[in-house]
């Protein structure tokens, strides 16, 4: 069965794309086929860091109808069992895809045959990537311990939930269901997803239903990257506490990836962060990161989609 890991994060410079390479490099080590896949439209930068410095194709291949096949665009880099779609050649006009490129895009990849696949996501809350992260049940966020990160992290989830509900709807209905939920709850509940459930169970119950149980079946994480030694060790699982308790969503803490400067430094150099310094705290907080990612079990993509 293939896992699909969307990789998202409010802020930009959260480690998004750093944290998606250096995982899919570990997964690709314990032996499993790994599929990158850059869905950072308009600024992808994901092969730079699997050490495939010029792709000789990418996604917008498949946008652009040059090969109906997602596989073709497929490269090999020089990490065995690990693969890339590259989103390096897709100018601005492709970062804001119409819908069906969109849901051709997320069909095409679920159809894929690989062990993992891990796609790395842009920052902020476009409907690209609200929707990317909606492809499968795992969905990661990354946040720094940073206010604005958090912050930025928070309004994601919120905005993805909010997102998952309005598929449901047409757009012109949304709208009144928003109405009545200020009308309801007042000014304030409009961002409040669980306010929004309440109106959906009243009025149409059996999608309430349907909607409840996908909700129940996410099984989103939270990573902290960039945690320094004077930062607060449980601030991650605070900042699921809040979600759950605001949002009414459960996202599990999965752990904290240390600072560490010598990330930098590799980046700079071109080569992987793991193996040029694999006995770093960060390196090991990565490696213990991915053992928790191949215990976790069951992986389904979202109905929607299937
Ligand atoms: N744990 C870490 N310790 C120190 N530096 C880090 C760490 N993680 C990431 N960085 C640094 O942060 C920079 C930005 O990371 P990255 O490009 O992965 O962010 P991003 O979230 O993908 O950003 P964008 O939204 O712009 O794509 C990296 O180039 C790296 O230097
Ligand atoms: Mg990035």
């Amino acid at each position: 069965m293939v896992h699909i890991w969307p990789i998202g994060g409010g802020k930009g410079g959260s480690g998004k794309t750093f944290l998606t390479s250096a995982l899919a490099r570990l997964l690709a080590e314990s032996g499993k086929r790994t599929l990158l896949v850059d869905l950072d439209l308009g600024a992808a930068n994901l092969h730079t860091l699997v050490d495939v410095p010029y792709p000789t194709k990418s996604l917008s291949d498949f946008i652009r109808r040059k090969t109906p096949f997602l596989q073709d665009t497929v490269l090999q880099t020089p990490t065995p069992n690990l693969f890339l779609i590259s989103g390096a050649h897709d100018s601005m006009d492709i970062a804001n895809l119409p819908y069906e490129q969109k849901i051709k895009i997320v069909k095409a990849i679920s159809k894929l045959e690989y062990d993992w696949i891990l796609l790395d996501l842009g920052a902020g809350t476009s409907f690209n990537t609200l929707d990317f992260f909606l492809i499968s049940q795992n969905g990661i966020f990354i946040t720094t311990p940073e206010p604005t990160s958090i912050e930025n992290a928070y309004r994601l989830v919120r905005a993805i939930y909010f997102r998952h509900i309005r598929h449901c709807f047409d757009a012109f209905y949304f709208k009144e269901l928003e109405k009545e939920v200020v009308r309801q709850f007042g000014d304030d509940a409009i961002n409040k997803p669980h306010c929004m459930m309440q109106v959906v169970q009243r009025l149409h119950p059996e999608i309430y239903v349907q909607l409840d149980n996908t909700v129940n079946s996410f099984k989103f994480r939270l990573i902290l990257n960039q945690l320094r030694k004077q930062d607060n060790v449980a601030i991650g699982s605070q900042i699921c506490q809040i979600i759950e308790k605001h949002l009414g969503l459960h996202i599990e803490f999965a752990g904290n990836v240390s600072y560490d400067d010598h990330i930098h430094d590799a980046i700079c150099q071109r080569v992987s962060f793991l193996e040029r310094y694999p006995h770093t705290r960060a390196a090991t907080d990565l490696r213990e990161l991915s053992k928790q990612m191949v215990n976790s079990v069951g992986s389904q993509l979202l109905m929607r989609y299937s």
